[in-house]
């Protein structure tokens, strides 16, 4: 009776000790939220534990806004946070660093990202995937009309205006030439940015702090881009975000599109009305520019305020790991950030941009967080603000570029 009683009390203990509930942040669209909670509900079954899923919401602006509140409360709400490649600097005190969990697994991601990840030697976040910015287009369009994939802005322009003429003489009445993301918020800093570095005319803040944005060349990508509002593409741009504008491009009703890796898996679905009639190039460059594809992301990290800090890296590990890198890269093509998988024969074969596109993330552009540190924010904040209202007419390239130095300098003060 005595020993029934011993083993209840030790199985109640133990059981009460060892099965705990981790919540993990996953997106709840699409491929990639069926794949975060597949793989976070295996890890769970594995290990005996429970997972919880927290729906964030879908723009990364909104998102930080919500994890700086939760932070704020020091709330142990959320244990495993996805984060962008842009906020380790703004959030690094409410992370942990994962060093003493990673057994050394940062070695076989890309150097720069872990470089990314790690704030005064801490490293705080596994990487997940890495994004770049890239320009889709309709192959059998380019095809009809036979006209070249562009390599330049001018090229694109052009052969945006003709087969969108041309489209709608044949009945295509809301067919557009070029969609991307210029609604106000963090995508509109990416694709600001790419134009301005294809020009030649920095990254807004220069590594060594220095403010950078008052200069000809972003005053021509801005005046650039203003012009094709409502020419080559539809004035509903200024509220598209990524979503919006794959589901116009996926819809067919577009020939070119800027967008990251994940739309490819998505147009790729066997219910994808464009379904084997795209093609993935390196954005355009400038007349005497480069290619400049701006630098995304996102990685996975553990709030300080967890109360399961090693149960959930031990989540963090498994998710970042090769085998479910893979399984991502192949159903929702998600660029791995493992360089091992880029000589994967299954996944290369599912996605050929990544094996012909290979440059394109040695060569992309960062958006200027880690020199801002903590004021990335407001930096990325003033900029796509100040997009915003040249691409919307409101004012003109050269002077809203004079008063973003303007700000920009009063955000700095001092210091970064
Ligand atoms: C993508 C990128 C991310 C970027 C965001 C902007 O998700 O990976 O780094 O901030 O787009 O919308």
């Amino acid at each position: 009776m005595f020993i029934r009683f011993l083993t209840l009390i030790f199985l109640l203990t133990f059981c009460a000790a060892d099965a705990a509930t981790i919540t993990i942040s996953c997106d709840s669209t699409g491929i990639e939220g069926q794949l975060c909670k597949r793989h976070a509900q295996d890890w769970a079954k594995a290990r005996g534990h429970e997972v919880r899923f927290f729906s964030p919401p879908s723009s990364p602006t909104e998102k930080l806004a919500l994890y700086r509140q939760l932070f704020a409360a020091r709330s142990a709400d959320i244990d495993v946070i996805v984060i962008d490649a842009v906020w380790p600097g703004v959030i690094r005190d409410h992370l942990i660093d994962l060093r003493p969990f990673s057994k050394g697994q940062e070695r076989e991601h890309f150097p720069a990202i872990i470089a990314n990840n790690t704030v005064n030697e801490r490293l705080l976040a596994m990487p997940w995937y890495v994004d770049a910015g890239l320009l889709f287009y309709r192959k059998d369009m380019l095809e009809r009309y036979k006209l070249s994939v562009p390599k330049t802005w001018d090229e694109l322009e052009r052969t945006a205006q003709y087969v969108q003429k041309a489209e709608r003489e044949r009945g295509n009445s809301d067919f557009h030439g070029f969609v991307f993301q210029a609604k106000a918020y963090e995508g509109l800093s990416c694709n600001a940015l790419e134009w301005i570095a294809s020009f030649g005319g920095g990254q807004i803040v220069e590594t060594d702090g220095r403010i950078s944005i008052h200069n000809p060349a972003a005053e021509q990508a801005l005046s650039m881009a203003a012009r094709w509002i409502g020419t080559i593409a539809p004035r509903g741009v200024l509220n598209y975000a990524e979503e919006e504008a794959r589901g116009v491009f996926q819809s067919g009703k577009a020939l070119f599109m800027r967008n990251w890796p994940y739309a490819w898996a998505l147009a790729q679905q066997s219910d994808s009305p464009i379904r084997d009639r795209i093609g993935v190039a390196l954005l355009p460059q400038s007349a005497n520019g480069r290619h400049a594809a701006a630098l995304g992301g996102w990685q996975l990290g553990i709030s300080r305020y967890s109360t399961h800090p090693a149960l959930a890296a031990d989540l963090v590990m498994y998710l970042s790991s090769a085998a479910i890198q893979k399984e991502r890269a192949i159903k929702g093509s998600f660029n791995p950030t493992r360089p091992q998988l880029y000589q994967d024969e299954d996944i290369l074969s599912n996605n050929r941009f990544m094996a012909e596109l290979g440059l394109v993330f040695a060569e992309a552009v960062s958006r200027p967080a880690a020199q801002t540190g903590l004021k990335y924010p407001q930096v990325s904040q003033a900029f796509w603000d100040t997009t915003h209202a040249v691409l919307s007419g409101k004012t003109d390239a050269p002077s809203a570029l004079k008063k973003l130095d303007a700000k920009l300098k009063q955000i700095k003060r001092r210091s970064w």
